[in-house]
Order: structure tokens, then C-alpha cells, then sequence
């Protein structure tokens, strides 16, 4: 192969080299290369809208890429070993779209795993698809779901022997995997193609002690929010193709559907920019990181008595060094937790019921003295001691298997009404239940309510998770279908 530099960033450096020319815009974007801005605070703005270009002479095309996206595409698809790799500019919820789009057809049964994010669900409705959703693992020490097993997708292929495609999420929000080499060699045993929302694991395959990707344990596609651990752009993301199964052309019309046709510059420049840091780093710079994260992990666990660190549990296969989940050994929940703690400039990534994440950096850490002495401060008035409710609850314990009973894109044939829901056992509900973050559905648009439902969405409440779309900071009404037509 073709020797590429991984330490260039081939897009990047073409719109310095532009920006030096100082040229004069008679063309879009309105602010002129940052020229003009709506009101002067906005000088905040100004120089990164210097390379906030479009696609002039040189600055070749996403939608047609032959020169720079190009160069920076193949760069990111060698380093990261996939077939092709697109930029995407609408984060990992575009690359769900197109991976489920691209690869299923109306009707088709698609295997999916439960704890997927919300763009998986509006993807599998876009698709008209059949959606079957495999019920998770859980570690029973954060309570989080985690992966589905091998066996779990054996017996998935058992029971549903005209599947089309299973879309797995790894890691979890959390940093949890699974064994996906397995997982994907069992699909791949009937020729299903196997879709993989690694947004969380844009770092995995970087080197240890961090997990491979899921491009080199064989998936066919592959999305990643590089904005979520790597330096790069919020909404910039990547898209992996590298399958033997699906139709490349299909996913490359797809993206000249979902992606707009004046993709942002600075978003794709810090693609390039993020791949060739992570080319950059060394096995002492990794080993660095790590052990600046582990001093962390074990001071928050010796130092800090009303939380424990989260350690690697048996429902998952390997732990995220860049996620830290800190349970609450106090009277507070996860949410309180996470509210006290931003008092003290201390911004975390999400809570839950009973953990608070963060998320490390990808790069040396030293200040962790100074956040500890923070989180002593923060917690010093609050009493030890886990209450009741937080000890017993047990999230997600579903059916392996559940069915939705009608498919999301027919839900507007049927009539809906708004219950109470304590009285909605046994409904059909008419929309998601999507506690935020992390956006994983307790109830599934189409699916029937049931008992655990009901339970799990009122102890969520009273843990003082919000819900997605709800005003009052809890669900206590919802949607569900009333007669058809
Ligand atoms: C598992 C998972 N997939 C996809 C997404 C969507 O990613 P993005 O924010 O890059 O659109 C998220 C966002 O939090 C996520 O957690």
C-alpha cells in the first residue's frame, strides 16, 4: 500500500494555507471569512470563521471529494483499517441514519439492541424496517445495561432466521464493550451484515490500554462521534465502511441525502486534525494518560468516602480508561449528585440513578488534587448511607426479545390518546420513553407496557431523571394508540 503520512492533516493545512492568502470572499458563507459579525462579542467567533470556507477552487467536495477530503478520508480510513471512511458533518446521529438506511429494505427484520440511541430508532423508522430488540446484560454494580452476548445473538438468529442486519451499540455510554469479535463472526455465519454505533469509541484501536475498534474486529459499518473523545468539533464524525455484504454505493447515496450540501469546513478540517492526533500519539504518551487516569480513579476512591469508583464488572468485557463512573455512597442520587457537583465548576457528562460519568481527557491529566478537593467540598455536609429505593432498583429487566406491535411508521393509522401512566399496563404506548441522557428508551414507541415498565419509569422519576420532550421533569402522562381508523 501506498505509503500515507499519518502525521499530516492534508484539509486542515489546505485552509491555513487559504486563510494566509488573505483572500477576498465574493462568495458564501455572508460573514466573509469572519469579516462581518453580527455584534462585536461574536470576536470569540472570528477566527475560527476565517477557515469556515465552502467549496472553492482547491477546497475540492464532500459530495464528490477528489483532492484534500479526499487525501484526509484515506488518511482516516488507513489509520483506522475500514475500506472507506467518510466524514460526516451531522455527528453519529447522520451515520446511524445512512448505516441503517443503506443497509435495510422496507419490511425487513433488523435485529437491534436495546440500549441504542434515539437515532438508531428514528433510523429503523425511516427504514420501515421490523425492529427486533435483543435485551441487554447489566452490570450489577452501576446498574447501567451493558452488551448482548454471542449466545444472546445465536439464540436472536434461532428465533428470527429471516433477519437482515443487527446493529449493535459498543461501548455503552459508560465505556462498557462487549465481545464484539464474536458477536459479529456469529452474524457473519449467516451472512448478516453487522452495523456498529462505536459513537463513544472514536480513541478505541489507538493502542492499549485502550479496546481495538470495531472496524478491525470485522463490522461492516462502523460510526464514531470523534467530537466525544477525541479534539474534535462537536458534531464531527466519521463513518466506516468495510464490508463484504452491503452495497458502498448505497451508503454513498444516502450521505448526499442526509448530509447538506454546505458541509462545514472547520467540522471536517478537525476530522482530519483529530485522526492525525491520535496518529501522534506514542505508546509512552498512552501509557501517560493512563496512568494519570488511574492516579485519579484511585484518589477519588481513597480520598472520598460518599462515592466509589466504578470498577470493571463481569457483564462486560473491558472498561474505557477515559470513562470514570463514581457511585453514590450518600443519601443523594446520581442526579443530585451531579447538581452539586457543578456548583463547584465541576461539569460532568451525565448521571443516572445512582452514578455520575465523566469523561477523561485523551491527554495528560494533572489537576486531579484540585477536583478531589472539590468533590470534598461539594459532599461534606451530605450523610453517608444509600436510602432504600436506591439500593433496590434493577433497570431494563425485559423479555430477551421484544417486538414492537406496531411498526413506528404506521403509528399515524391509529388514533392516540393521553393516559395516566399507572393506568397504561398493557397499552400500546404511541411514543419513546427516553430518559436524558443518556437517550437509551425505557419504552419504545409501539411496544406494549408492561408492569417493569411502569416501575422502572417511576423510580427513574424519583430519582430525578428528565425525560426527553417532557416539560414537567417527569412522565407522569403518556401516549399510547387507541383504535385504529
Ligand atoms: C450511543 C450513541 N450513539 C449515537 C449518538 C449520537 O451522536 P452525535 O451526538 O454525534 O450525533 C449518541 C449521542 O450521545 C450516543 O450516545
Amino acid at each position: 500500500m501506498e505509503f500515507m503520512d499519518q502525521l499530516r492533516a492534508p484539509l486542515y493545512e489546505a485552509l491555513l494555507q487559504f486563510k494566509a492568502k488573505k483572500p477576498y470572499s465574493f462568495h458564501v458563507p455572508g460573514h466573509k471569512n469572519g469579516m462581518i459579525l453580527p455584534y462585536k462579542e461574536l470576536e470569540v467567533y472570528q477566527s475560527l470563521l476565517s477557515i469556515d470556507l465552502t467549496e472553492l477552487t482547491g477546497l475540492d467536495d464532500l459530495h464528490d471529494p477528489s483532492g484534500i477530503i479526499q487525501d484526509a478520508q484515506q488518511l482516516a480510513a488507513a489509520y483506522y483499517g475500514a475500506k472507506h471512511t467518510y466524514f460526516l458533518v451531522g455527528g453519529s446521529t447522520l451515520g446511524n441514519l445512512t448505516m441503517i438506511l443503506s443497509s435495510c429494505n422496507e419490511g425487513d427484520t433488523v435485529l437491534v439492541q436495546r440500549n441504542c440511541h434515539k437515532s438508531v430508532i428514528n433510523g429503523l423508522t425511516l427504514a420501515k424496517v421490523k425492529p427486533v430488540f435483543i435485551t441487554p446484560q447489566i452490570d450489577k454494580e452501576s446498574r447501567v445495561a451493558t452488551g448482548i452476548t454471542v449466545d444472546m445473538v445465536k439464540a436472536a438468529f434461532a428465533k428470527y432466521p429471516d433477519a437482515k442486519a443487527l446493529i449493535i451499540t459498543n461501548p455503552n455510554y459508560y465505556g462498557m464493550t462487549m465481545n464484539l469479535t464474536a458477536v459479529i463472526e456469529a452474524a457473519h455465519d449467516y451472512e448478516i451484515p453487522v452495523l456498529v454505533d462505536e459513537a463513544h469509541g472514536a480513541h478505541f484501536g489507538v493502542g492499549e490500554p485502550f479496546p481495538a475498534s470495531a472496524v478491525s474486529q470485522g463490522a461492516d459499518l462502523v460510526v464514531q462521534s470523534a467530537h466525544k473523545t477525541l479534539p474534535a468539533m462537536t458534531m464531527a464524525s466519521y463513518l466506516h465502511f468495510n464490508s463484504k455484504l452491503l452495497n458502498r454505493g448505497r451508503v454513498e447515496t444516502f450521505l448526499n441525502v442526509l448530509q447538506s450540501s454546505s458541509p462545514s469546513y472547520p467540522i471536517m478540517a478537525s476530522l482530519d486534525a483529530a485522526r492525525a492526533y491520535l496518529a501522534k500519539l506514542t505508546n509512552d504518551d498512552l501509557l501517560e494518560i493512563d496512568s494519570d487516569i488511574q492516579s485519579f480513579r484511585s484518589a477519588l476512591n481513597q480520598q472520598l468516602s460518599h462515592i466509589k469508583v466504578i470498577e470493571k464488572g463481569k457483564s462486560y468485557t473491558f472498561l474505557d480508561p477515559l470513562k470514570i463512573t463514581i457511585q453514590s455512597q450518600c443519601t443523594l442520587t446520581g442526579f443530585e449528585m451531579q447538581r452539586i457537583l457543578e456548583r463547584q465548576g465541576i461539569y460532568t457528562e451525565l448521571a443516572d440513578s445512582h452514578n455520575v460519568l465523566m469523561i477523561m481527557p485523551l491527554a495528560r491529566f494533572k489537576d486531579g488534587s484540585i477536583i478531589i478537593e472539590k468533590i470534598k467540598h461539594a459532599f461534606e455536609k451530605i450523610p453517608l448511607g444509600m436510602s432504600e429505593q436506591k439500593q433496590g432498583s434493577v433497570p431494563f429487566e425485559l423479555e430477551p426479545f421484544t417486538e414492537i406491535e406496531i411498526p413506528h411508521h404506521k403509528m399515524d393509522n391509529y388514533e392516540v390518546t393521553f393516559i395516566l401512566l399507572k393506568d397504561a399496563e398493557n397499552t400500546i404506548s404511541a411514543q419513546d420513553v427516553i430518559p436524558y441522557p443518556p437517550g437509551i428508551p425505557v419504552i419504545i414507541n409501539g411496544e406494549r407496557i408492561n408492569k417493569h415498565h411502569i416501575q422502572l419509569c417511576r423510580e427513574l422519576i424519583e430519582a430525578g431523571a428528565r425525560f426527553q420532550g417532557d416539560a414537567e421533569n417527569g412522565i407522569t402522562r403518556i401516549k399510547v394508540v387507541n383504535t385504529p381508523h
